[in-house]
């Protein structure tokens, strides 16, 4: 078999570029789809089945600061970064606008949150065919492209339009949200929506529910008919399918055998001494429930004195979509729930909630993993949730996992103590549930998480999709 081209598109690239002490620097993009996707690319550039992976992604970055990167830095990543330099106004109107102030809420069952404007719409059509217009000029026969994310939902079906034959998949990295929600965008807009994802040969998703969800909104707007998730369109076929992507677990698993994360490690032991410690991380987002979940901390600290003293919260905030007003009035009010905690609970030896707001080295990141007693991770609603199996990766010893059910990761990680991440009693009885639990209970539930997600990794996840993408070429071919 000849290797071919693999061409990504996603909105984000997977590195941003910042100056540092005169010098232009290259730093990882927040969020899972490109800590998955990147990993990926640089453990198994030698061997994964492609020639060479094109990268196109919208630059976070002036071209002045682009030119300014040495051909060496570039020569250096194992794939081929293909940046687009969007009008500010436009790209803002798309990102701030129909992405994130539109399709995010939605999807994430916050109907109340969504805004319905016409322009961001616009812009969002201009943006996505922008996207199609770089991956036309520069696909050649043979080539994979493979399109990622809520952002450019409508590219798969520009590309297809320009060239009937490509080969195009689509992997959407979010909820797909039933029905009765999705319904709620204008009609033109979700038909288009629809129209562009029939675009592609396979839509992949991360759990059984999300393909179900799809599968039923295709027969109600466009009336197309299903067989084994096979959608059968006037002319062709689609195949939507699950996917659940996993982590680059042996990097996790190792992390904690470093010696840079042991020194962090023991710096954490020292300054917290015997004190349990519960920790969580997430990007500033209103979908991952952090108020719910210091609510619930709080009516643990109520209801058990005992143990006020004898544990401390790590909560790690990491910045995001700071311009729209939905996030930036979280940030208060996260921030005015930890002072209002910490105020009532602490005493001059302790405090309750340890807060940061920034973002944390991968180091800094498995080290807290590691050490912590319980990771907390609660999302009011999340497509997949990759924290929560790295933290489950990254343990060297026991451990608990609460994790709310409401995320695609529940599916896989059901040893876990699975919560309502709304129910702050349940929140509360959980940690003391999870503070109580025996050594070897814990010690079992994480083995045997982490022997799942060893066995689904992000190399599986990507040749799974591969795979099935050629066999639904092949079975389209079969057909004509
Ligand atoms: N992460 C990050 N920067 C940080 C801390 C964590 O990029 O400062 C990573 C984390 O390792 C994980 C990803 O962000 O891979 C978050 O993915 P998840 O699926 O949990 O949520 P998302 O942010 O994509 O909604
Ligand atoms: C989620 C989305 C990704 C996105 C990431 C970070 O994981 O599914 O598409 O890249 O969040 O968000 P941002 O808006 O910073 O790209």
């Amino acid at each position: 078999e000849k290797p071919r081209r693999l061409v990504v598109v996603s909105n984000r690239l997977p590195f941003q570029l910042q100056r540092k002490n005169g010098k232009v620097e290259m730093r990882q993009s927040d969020g899972g789809l490109v800590s998955a996707l990147k990993s990926y690319f640089e453990n198994e550039a030698d061997d994964h089945k492609f020639s060479s992976v094109l990268w196109i992604g919208s630059a976070e970055f002036s071209e002045k600061r682009w030119t300014s990167i040495s051909k060496r830095q570039l020569e250096s990543l194992p794939y081929q970064p293909n940046p687009i330099f969007f009008d500010k106004k436009l790209y803002n109107k798309f990102y701030n606008g129909f992405c994130n102030a539109t399709l995010w809420p939605l999807f994430h069952y916050f109907p109340s949150f969504v805004e319905f404007d016409n322009d961001t719409f616009k812009a969002y059509e201009e943006v996505n065919r922008i996207f199609a217009d770089a991956v036309c000029n520069c696909i050649q026969e043979g080539d994979v492209v493979w399109i990622h994310d809520y952002q450019l939902m409508l590219v798969p079906s520009m590309i297809r339009q320009k060239y009937q034959h490509a080969i195009i998949g689509f992997f959407l990295h979010i909820p797909f949200p039933s029905f009765e929600i999705f319904r709620l965008l204008n009609r033109p807009w979700k038909e288009k929506i629809i129209e562009g994802l029939l675009g592609a040969d396979l839509i992949g998703f991360h759990t059984h529910e999300y393909v179900q969800h799809f599968l039923k909104t295709v027969r109600m707007i466009k009336g197309f008919d299903h067989h084994f998730r096979t959608i059968l369109l006037p002319d062709t076929t689609v195949k939507a399918e699950m996917f659940p992507l996993g982590i680059d677990f042996n990097k996790f698993a190792s992390a904690s055998k470093r010696d840079d994360v042991i020194e962090i490690k023991n710096a954490i032991a020292e300054n917290f001494s015997s004190k349990k410690i519960i920790f969580s991380v997430d990007r500033l987002d209103y979908t991952k429930g952090v108020n719910h979940r210091l609510k619930g901390f709080e009516t643990f600290l109520e209801r058990y004195p005992d143990w006020r003293e004898k544990v401390v919260f790590v909560l790690v905030v990491v910045p995001s979509r700071q311009i729209i007003s939905k996030y930036n009035e979280r940030k208060k009010m996260i921030e005015e729930e930890i002072g209002r905690i910490n105020g009532k609970y602490s005493t001059l030896q302790w405090q309750p909630v340890i807060y940061r707001y920034s973002n944390l080295s991968f180091q800094e990141l498995t080290a807290m993993y590691d050490v912590a007693d319980i990771g907390l991770i609660t999302p009011l609603r999340d497509g997949m949730n990759l924290v929560a199996k790295e933290y489950v990766a990254s343990k060297s010893d026991k451990g608990v996992l609460i994790l709310s059910e409401l995320a695609g990761a529940a599916n896989e990680l059901g040893e876990a103590i699975l919560v309502n991440p709304f129910d702050r009693d349940e929140l509360a009885e959980s940690i003391f549930r999870g503070l109580n639990l025996d050594d070897d209970t814990q010690r079992l539930s994480i083995q045997s998480m982490q022997a799942r997600l060893q066995n689904y990794t992000t190399s599986d996840w990507l040749s799974d999709f591969i795979q099935q993408l050629d066999d639904v070429k092949q079975e389209q071919r079969s057909q004509q």
